[in-house]
């Protein structure tokens, strides 16, 4: 395995995830757990299977894994973010699961298992890698015949929300990087559910479907709201903007977030997640 430190893109999304670990998932919001839980189901696991988690994060679908593979099971995360890595494994060893493990990897080169993996799960991650046909492959070299690739990627953001990244766009400094939306639906091979389906065909796959998943985010109010992006990969829109300039940028994009909010503060923001699988044959 490599750490992928060595790949610009890959390094960017290793110190954006590093960074948030510590409050990923954690802020009160109900996201990435509930979403991994379903993806999970779409693996169709068994007692005593084993399963690879790519991006594994604070571990939304692994211990969703854990519970259903049990202590006969294996599960291997692999995550390129150390601080996600240290944070899950120590809570996979306060939780007793002797079936779970968790390494600093990345999910380009993964481990292969003799006999082959029986799923492998990514909630929320290959739009994170350069060239996402080729990692997919690769993970289907890894699984057993009739093993399961699940993957959850977002689809078109919120229309209403578009407002916040218009807001604090102009606060982006003049660079290539930053001429790309932040928003993962913006990236080739994940516009559409056809899109995405496609790649898995490229990459060798049968029997790909995708079941489409509305989600809502409540947040009680702003400053949960921005709780949350500084939470998640959304904190790259104010890593983005200049320290001298971020206070400034966080008001703009409160200033438009705040026209979204109910009469008591509150705000919605709904989500679109695809959930697509397919098989090696
Ligand atoms: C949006 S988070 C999702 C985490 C978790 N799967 C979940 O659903 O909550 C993306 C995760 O993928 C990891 N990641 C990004 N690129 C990666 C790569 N090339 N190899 C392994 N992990 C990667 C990040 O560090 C981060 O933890």
């Amino acid at each position: 395995m490599t750490d992928g430190a060595d790949h610009p893109q890959k390094a960017h999304f290793s110190g954006v995830f590093h960074r948030a670990s510590e409050t990923y998932d954690a802020v009160g919001v109900d996201f990435f757990a509930p979403l991994a839980a379903r993806l999970v189901e779409r693996a169709d696991l068994l007692p005593g299977d084993a399963v690879l988690d790519l991006g594994a994060g604070r571990g939304a679908a692994l211990f969703a894994a854990a519970e259903v593979v049990g202590p006969r099971g294996e599960v291997l995360g692999v995550d390129l973010a150390p601080g996600m890595v240290e944070l899950t494994a120590s809570d996979a060893m306060e939780r007793g699961l002797t079936q779970v493990r968790v390494i600093l990897g990345d999910a380009d080169d993964p481990p292969s298992r003799e006999g082959g993996w029986d799923a492998v799960v990514a909630s929320f991650v290959l739009f994170f890698l350069p060239e996402p046909v080729a990692t997919a492959r690769r993970i289907r070299e890894v699984l057993r015949p009739g093993g399961r690739f699940v993957l959850s990627t977002f689809d078109q953001p919120d229309e209403r929300w578009r407002i916040v990244e218009a807001a604090v766009k102009p606060f982006w400094p003049d660079d290539p990087a930053n001429e790309e939306p932040a928003h993962p639906a913006s990236r080739s091979h994940f516009s559409s559910t056809s899109h995405v389906e496609a790649l898995l065909h490229e990459a060798g796959y049968t029997d790909i479907s995708t079941v489409l998943v509305e989600h809502e985010n409540h947040y009680r109010n702003v400053d949960q709201w921005l709780d949350w992006t500084w939470s998640a990969g959304a904190r790259v829109i104010w890593e983005r903007v200049p320290e001298s300039r971020r206070d400034d940028a966080v008001a703009a994009g409160l200033a438009a977030v705040s026209t979204l909010a109910d009469d008591d503060g509150a705000l919605v923001e709904r989500f679109f997640v695809r959930l697509t699988r397919g098989v090696r044959r």
